[in-house]
């Protein structure tokens, strides 16, 4: 029998500002959660938050793409945005883009990982959470876990990782995927990763006998609802030891606090901060960028944990050089790179600046 994990995630209201998901919405969704393993429908579930966006993790026996499981997460959401709206919590309900749901939780506002297997003698699995960011700020980090030898002894030294990994790489803009398998086809992989805003992981498998390795949530709200109404703070789920990357090597490529887009009106560049859970409240200009990683043993579908794994000192030069390019960024004001170019900003003036300036434009 198989094991699904689904991270299911909303941003439903927050204090103070777009700030800390209130607890009264995570207690409120940890009872919608209980009845539901009551009732068996799950057998185990975490709720957690990264600054204002809410994560319900949770574990079953009902593959992905569940109707049941998708519609109770939903509930957990719609029932979070109730108390919102009573708390006058900031944002209320905003990654709710419907009022009704219609079988699969997808395209509906939240984000979704998800990923089905059959349990090793001893699974662990890191749940990874961001805010003030967008799905393609897990490339580069996904991509070093999985093929870069540099970061991740194992691909070079355990047999059982040495044939490499394939990737799975959604187009968000046209709605195509590509399958690239490392290390043979490296370089192509690397030319579309590079683009973080349209070319995003969604999977990885192991090539040898492609068992899901990673799964990563992909939606990117302000391109669903065809104009801004949030960020797209993703989500991932990654198997760990006994053939994929040791837990240590999972979480090394977030040593470095790589730039993503996000942070302020989600229309800054900024360094993605490893933080402990008590950490993931993302202050500074709404930020920076923050990830938290939490680390399971799954044990016949139950959650074991979390270990909090970034909320180790071996992680504090990251963070205070996180604090460093912060505040480099911060110095350029408006300008780019720190500000997105205009196609990516979420908030623009720019077409209202341009009508107003239409008439005062003159050839060169
Ligand atoms: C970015 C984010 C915040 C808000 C900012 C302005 O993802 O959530 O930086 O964009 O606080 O928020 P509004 O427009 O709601 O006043
Ligand atoms: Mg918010
Ligand atoms: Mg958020």
């Amino acid at each position: 029998m198989k094991t699904t994990i689904s991270v299911i995630k909303a941003d439903v209201g927050s204090i103070a500002g777009h700030g800390l998901a209130h607890p009264a919405i995570l207690k409120k969704c940890e009872e919608i959660l209980a009845k539901a393993k009551e009732e068996e429908l799950l057998i185990d579930y975490y709720v957690t938050n990264c600054g204002d966006d809410t994560e319900l993790i949770m574990t079953h026996k009902q593959g992905e793409e569940n109707e049941e499981i998708h519609e109770m997460a939903w509930n957990a959401f719609l029932e979070g945005t109730a108390i919102a709206r009573e708390l006058k919590l900031y944002g209320a309900g905003q990654d709710l883009l419907s009022d009704t749901f219609s079988g699969n939780i997808k395209g509906m506002g939240p984000g979704v990982a998800e990923m089905e297997f059959k349990e090793r003698p001893s699974d662990p699995v890191v749940v990874f959470c961001c805010d003030k960011t967008e799905p393609g700020a897990f490339n580069l980090p996904i991509y070093k876990m999985f093929a870069d030898p540099f970061s991740t002894a194992g691909l070079v030294i355990d047999p059982s990782m040495h044939n490499g990994f394939e990737f799975e790489v959604y187009d968000v803009m046209e709605h195509k995927k590509v399958k690239l398998s490392c290390p043979d086809e490296m370089y192509d992989l690397l030319a579309l990763l590079g683009t973080i805003s349209r070319y995003v992981i969604k999977r990885v498998r192991r090539r040898d006998d492609k068992e899901i390795a990673a799964s990563i949530s992909t939606e990117r709200l302000n391109l669903m609802a065809g104009q801004y109404v949030g960020k797209d703070d993703p989500v991932a789920i990654v198997r760990s030891q006994s053939g994929f990357p040791a837990a240590g090597e999972i979480v090394e490529p977030f040593a470095f606090p790589h730039l993503v887009g996000g942070w302020m009106r989600g229309s800054h560049n900024g360094p993605l901060m490893p933080v402990g859970q008590k950490n993931a409240y993302p202050v500074r200009f709404d930020g920076p960028p923050r990830v938290i990683a939490l680390g399971f043993q799954i044990a016949d579908g139950k959650l074991v944990g979390p270990a909090d794994m970034f909320d180790d000192p071996a992680f504090d030069r990251s963070r205070a050089l996180a604090s460093e390019v912060a505040e480099y960024m911060r110095r350029h004001g408006p300008f780019e790179p720190h500000r997105l170019p205009a196609d990516e900003m979420e908030y623009t003036t720019l077409p209202g600046v341009m009508e107003k300036l239409s008439g005062r434009f003159e050839d060169i």
